[in-house]
């Protein structure tokens, strides 16, 4: 969603805006902005562009301006009002002598608006984020200092916010202030940077703080001073990115999901090193050992989670109760917080998250913080504020994803829950064969995802024939239910294609009637212990002649009797399988987007994390 780049320092802060920009594309936004002070402090500039951030990038070579070493950037996410460039940030006052860029929304701005309308403020913009300025501006007009007006106003609101907030009379600081939208600033050597996401940092800093709700910094070029909202001071502990450029780069893939997808070999690997402690057929997480005993002690386990995430804390679902005997629920958190949930001190809660940003998931936990449950977070973005919310939790190590679709994340995420599946198991009923036969396979994975992987050019020829197919149906069961949804969420988001997942029996109960000549049915059928029972849906597709992808058993040779396609895989015990065979699922989405000229990295109307609700 919006992203924030600021830049204080002696360097042209004007690159090093744009190149922040450019690392923070990936979240999803539909315009982009520029704000700066002159260096001899006489000017500001402003520049708004609709469209990528190469546009911007275009319009700012043509600015004539002495050299600026202050300045705040943005992406737009569209939430009030359309994308244009008058909606685009930063938004400024009158004279353009103070420039805000803000991520979140401001919840009550129209009953501001409409007062400051009549103290005469005028609006050029249909957003939300203009009262900021035009508020912040009328405590500068009475006096107040740059950070004392921010204080001030941020009092009259009410909603989320992430900002930063630059004036031309104190161009030698940044404020910038955060309630439930990320920031961080990164320390630099005689110059600081902010931004809403650290992958704008890397190269220039490997040290940071990240900002907490509540808290107001005054960055200057030499030191940054964080308050709280009622101005006592907050000492910061400082962070280093362990991110390294090339990993946030595309290297020779001509995308970064491609590439996300094939380095599953390598991240699937990283997700359990150093976890397995075979000897005793257990895992050793650091991040929950302490609190191993407590969550198997549990009465109940709640995972909550949004989008690819609640997938694998559907699969995870299967894991848990299948390994630990605690019963387990699932909750889209973007519904937790508006049933009223049965959670108690006694119950665990896994929030799962990529981002560790995402707004639902940040929102049910605030939610399950009243309750008083262990709150335990799955991220994969170190430092994010999920991770740092939760008492406890596991990173799933996946390394940076850069793709909006979220293709490793996923793997990882299984890994991790297998994990914990014998970590609590081996607390309560599962024994040392079955937790080291578990152990076992899970190495085994990364050669079986190589495998995989060289079946990509097949993938790519079943592509071809699907480019204009209008739907696709994904069957599964058991643990490959969940795979038949994450597999249809791949194909909707990157391809425009509508499709749907079911649990493969429940297809006679209503998509049935959908099935025709045109239908692409793809099944998950490993050979498993519902192998049968899913060649028994199979055939109900074949007989209303619908067309049959099958995710198969390399060693199946029947099957291709009955399918139209049939990719062959490695087989694993059925816990993991899940981490195979979503595999070429993510590739048969990728290839069809493609072929249809898509926008494979950065789909239409969405974000890489959803920051709001
Ligand atoms: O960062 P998160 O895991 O919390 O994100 C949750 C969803 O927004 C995310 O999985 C989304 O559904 C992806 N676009 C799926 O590919």
């Amino acid at each position: 969603m919006c992203g924030i780049v600021g830049y204080i320092g002696e360097k042209n802060s004007i690159p090093i805006l744009i190149e922040g920009l450019k690392r923070l594309e990936y979240r999803g936004y539909d315009s982009a902005g520029i704000g700066i002070i002159s260096n001899d402090k006489k000017e500001t500039r402003v520049i708004k562009s609709l469209g990528k951030v190469s546009k911007l990038e275009e319009k700012v070579e043509h600015l004539v301006i002495d050299n600026s070493s202050i300045g705040i950037a943005h992406t737009r996410w569209a939430t009030h009002g359309e994308p244009s460039e008058a909606n685009a940030h930063p938004h400024f006052n009158k004279d353009e002598s103070l420039y805000l860029v803000h991520n979140g929304i401001i919840e009550n701005y129209t009953e501001i608006k409409a007062k400051l309308t009549k103290d005469g403020f005028e609006f050029v913009s249909q957003t939300d984020t203009e009262v900021l300025v035009h508020l912040i501006d009328s405590f500068l007009a009475k006096g107040s200092s740059l950070l004392k007006s921010v204080q001030l106003a941020l009092s009259e609101v009410r909603g989320t916010y992430g900002l930063c907030a630059i004036s031309k009379t104190e161009p030698d600081k940044i404020i910038v202030a955060r309630k439930g939208s990320p920031l961080v600033v990164g320390i630099g050597d005689g110059e600081h940077f902010v931004a809403s996401d650290v992958n704008a940092l890397i190269g220039h800093t490997s040290r940071c703080v990240y900002i907490e709700d509540g808290e107001i910094v005054e960055v200057t070029k030499d030191k940054f001073t964080v308050s709280s909202i009622d101005n006592e001071e907050i000492l910061k502990e400082v962070h280093e990115i362990s991110v390294e450029l090339d990993e946030i780069s595309k290297g020779d893939y001509p995308h970064y999901m491609l590439k996300e997808i094939y380095e599953q070999v390598n991240s699937v690997h990283d997700s359990f090193r150093g976890r397995i402690l075979m000897d005793e057929g257990t895992a050793k997480l650091d991040g929950i050992d302490r609190i191993a005993e407590r969550i198997a002690n549990s009465k109940r386990l709640v995972l909550s989670a949004c989008g690819t995430s609640w997938h694998a804390g559907l699969v995870a679902e299967y894991m848990l109760e299948q390994f630990t005997g605690i019963p387990v629920e699932v909750d889209y958190a973007s519904e937790f917080r508006y049933r009223n949930p049965i959670v108690t001190k006694e119950d665990s809660m896994f929030f799962i998250s990529q981002s560790g940003e995402t707004a639902d998931t940040l929102a049910a936990m605030k939610e399950a913080k009243r309750r008083d449950a262990l709150m335990l977070g799955i991220c994969n973005v170190v430092g994010s504020s999920i991770a740092r919310e939760s008492e406890a939790g596991v990173y799933v190590h996946a390394g940076p994803e850069i793709g909006v679709a979220s293709t490793k994340a996923f793997t990882s995420q299984l890994v991790v829950f297998a994990l914990i599946s014998v970590l609590i198991g081996r607390k309560r009923h599962l024994s040392l064969i079955d937790g080291q036969e578990i152990l076992r396979e899970l190495e085994s994975l990364p050669k079986k995802i190589e495998q995989i992987l060289k079946l990509n050019n097949q993938i790519e020829a079943i592509a071809e024939k699907f480019v204009n197919a209008k739907n696709f149906l994904y069957l599964g069961r058991g643990y490959n239910f969940p795979v038949a949804l994450e597999g249809a969420l791949k194909m909707k988001e990157i391809s425009y294609i509508h499709a749907e997942g079911y649990p493969a029996a429940e297809m006679k109960h209503g998509p049935i009637a959908l099935i025709d000549e045109n239908m692409p049915v793809i099944v998950i059928a490993p050979k498993d212990s519902v192998y049968e029972k899913v060649i028994t849906n199979i055939e109900e597709v074949k007989a209303r002649k619908g067309v049959i992808i099958a995710i198969a058993s390399e060693n199946d040779n029947e099957i291709d009797n009955l399918v139209d396609y049939s990719i062959k895989i490695p087989d694993t015990i059925r816990m993991l399988m899940p981490i195979l065979t979503v595999i070429p699922l993510q590739l048969l989405a990728y290839h069809v987007a493609v072929k249809k000229g898509l926008n494979v990295d950065q789909p239409r109307n969405l974000a890489k994390s959803v920051t709001v609700e």
